[in-house]
């Protein structure tokens, strides 16, 4: 049985970030969605609406949890019984930071290993900070959410 972990910020989640959680789950047999508190990105939605969003998204998929963690990925990956973390490729300017990223973790937990998946071309450039830029300039992000983070997004730039 293998568990894996798909960490990020989720501020919020995107149609990108469902493609893998979904893709994955069809992998692996538990999949947990670690959802960082990431303060120094001083995100848009707290930990506890990220994580809902999270869950709302995935509730179809019975293989897959949101979690959410505060502290190291390494430690949270041991904590909940897990023994890879998977992340998505977008374009190759993911690279280096993930490549870096999966180095150390590497070195905190030897025995965490890393796996990529790469992000179909219609999510190759999308992230939460573009969709947070659109939102906020009043743009159709629609297609790039679910539409449980559109509702939010919606109200969170209403009249703003
Ligand atoms: O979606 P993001 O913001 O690119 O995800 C980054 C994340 C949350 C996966 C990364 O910042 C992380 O692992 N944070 C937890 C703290 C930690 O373990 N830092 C050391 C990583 S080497």
């Amino acid at each position: 049985m293998t568990r894996v972990v798909i960490p990020g910020t989720f501020d919020p989640i995107t149609s990108g970030h469902l493609d893998i959680i979904t893709r994955a789950a069809q992998i692996f047999d538990e999949v947990i969605v670690g959802v960082a508190a990431s303060r120094a990105k001083h995100p848009l939605f707290d930990l506890e609406k990220r994580t809902e969003f999270v869950k709302q998204a995935t509730q179809s998929l019975p293989n897959v949890q949101a979690k959410a963690f505060d502290g190291l990925l390494v430690d949270f990956v041991q904590e909940v019984e897990a023994t890879v973390v998977v992340k998505g490729l977008r374009a190759i300017t993911d690279f280096e930071y993930e490549f870096q990223q999966s180095a150390l973790n590497g070195q905190l937990n030897n025995k965490i290993e890393t796996m990529f998946i790469m992000s179909p071309p219609q999510y190759m450039f999308l992230s939460s900070s573009i969709v947070r830029e659109i939102a906020s300039l009043h743009g159709d992000f629609s297609e790039f959410v679910p539409s449980c983070v559109e509702e939010a997004l919606l109200r969170e730039f209403e009249g703003k």
